[in-house]
């Protein structure tokens, strides 16, 4: 367990503190969907109740190391003012001795959010000198950027080398304890729901998880790849064909330890992915010569639906078809449905499957929502992630 923003001094200290903001923009330039801001919150303001001085950092995108005027914080540091109903100055850069003073000038209370950390090489690089530059602008360090706390940059392991203490904020110990229940304090029969597009990205958590979990429900584009791997004829399905061999092994290991591993007993297929593309149901789990599999079908949805109902531990990570058009939405919204009615302890991540659960206006149902897709498939997969191991212990 990690040490917390509640077991420090914060009066009057200068935190820098870690968040991901790394959030969608419209076309003009606006937070189109601030969930990751919203949920740093608790943080910021019992930070700001504690009489701490804060300078927020965090990344927006993948800039490659240069400024880049359409990945900057500046939209994300209104939606912020806004939802704290307080001023948020933006620094024009996250290092220098123009951002230094302002650090240095802030009041109690005062929030300053540094610009894109990722304008700079060195962040990505976890480049010493540019952890040292971080570093010097805090008095403390608080990490509450779940969503990136799989990655060792600067802004989330090297800075901690150099500033001190280093401690967790709430989103992150409430991330953290969700899924560790789910690892560890889980009821059974615990339901883990996969889909999405790629199986490279859930065979380490289907392998991690064998153990523990009751009946794996498997959706999306991966199940085309497992279902080839059975010699299935899967059409022009999406296929990684370079993960046949370690898809057959998972599926030999769920075997071999009994554990129950399903895949659709049907789909929705359509010639193309396109909104008006001719569509039919599978009689069977064989996909014909000119099709492609676009969602689960309706024998699939209802056993699915049924094992969900006798769920106490749902984890659901991706969607069960292309959900993004409606069209092909219907299996992936009945899976929310399901699992917002089941009663059952719930985990659900992945930026498309909380998507999925708020267009179907689920959320509040849902017991807990990542805010790190990434992340938490890295944490389920048993790994430790480095933003969270470069923090201090709780002590006792
Ligand atoms: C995310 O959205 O998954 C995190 O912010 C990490 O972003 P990255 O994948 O670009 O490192």
């Amino acid at each position: 367990m990690k040490k917390t923003i509640k077991a420090v001094d914060l009066k009057g200290k200068r935190a820098f503190v870690r968040v991901d903001f790394n959030v969608p923009l419209d076309d003009n330039g606006q937070v189109s969907d601030d969930t990751r801001i919203r949920a740093t919150l608790p943080t910021i303001e019992y930070l700001i109740t504690h009489g701490a001085r804060l300078i927020l950092a965090s990344h927006l995108g993948r800039p490659k190391g240069q400024p880049q005027p359409g990945m900057s914080l500046k939209p994300v540091g209104e939606r912020l003012a806004s939802l704290l109903r307080r001023p948020v100055s933006v620094a024009s850069d996250c290092t220098g001795d123009g951002v230094r003073q302002q650090a240095e000038a802030l009041a109690e209370g005062d929030v300053l959010l540094l610009e894109n950390l990722r304008f700079h090489a060195s962040e990505e690089a976890n480049d010493e000198a540019f952890c040292r530059e971080l570093a010097a602008l805090g008095e403390l360090y608080v990490n509450d950027a779940f969503g990136t706390a799989h990655r060792a940059h600067a802004s989330t392991t090297g800075i901690t080398k150099f500033l001190q203490p280093a401690v967790a904020g709430l989103l992150l110990e409430a991330e953290l304890a969700a899924l560790h229940r789910l690892l560890h304090g889980h009821e059974s029969p615990f339901v883990a729901i996969l889909g999405g597009v790629k199986v490279s990205g859930k065979i380490g958590v289907i392998d991690h998880l064998l153990e523990k979990v009751d009946t794996f429900l498997i959706g999306g584009a991966m199940a085309y790849t497992f279902l080839k791997t059975k010699a299935v004829s899967v059409g022009n399905s999406l296929v990684e064909d370079d993960r046949l061999d370690v898809a057959a092994v998972t599926l030999k290991h769920a075997e071999e330890r009994k554990v129950d591993l399903r895949l659709p007993l049907d789909h929705l297929a359509g010639e193309k992915v396109a909104p008006d593309a001719k569509t039919a149901v599978t009689e069977g789990p064989a996909i014909p010569e000119g099709f492609m599999g676009l969602d689960i079908g309706p024998t699939t949805t209802a056993a699915y639906k049924e094992v969900i109902a006798g769920a106490k531990t749902i984890l659901w990570n991706g969607p069960m078809g292309v959900f993004e058009i409606e069209a092909f939405a219907a299996g992936t919204r009945a899976i929310a449905e399901a699992v917002a009615a089941s009663g059952a302890v719930s985990v659900i991540g992945g930026g498309d499957t909380v998507a999925a659960v708020h267009a179907a206006g689920l959320a509040d149902r849902i017991g807990h929502i990542c805010t790190g897709g990434g992340a938490s498939l890295k944490f389920l997969e048993g790994e430790e992630l480095p933003g969270v191991a470069a923090l201090n212990d709780r002590e006792g």
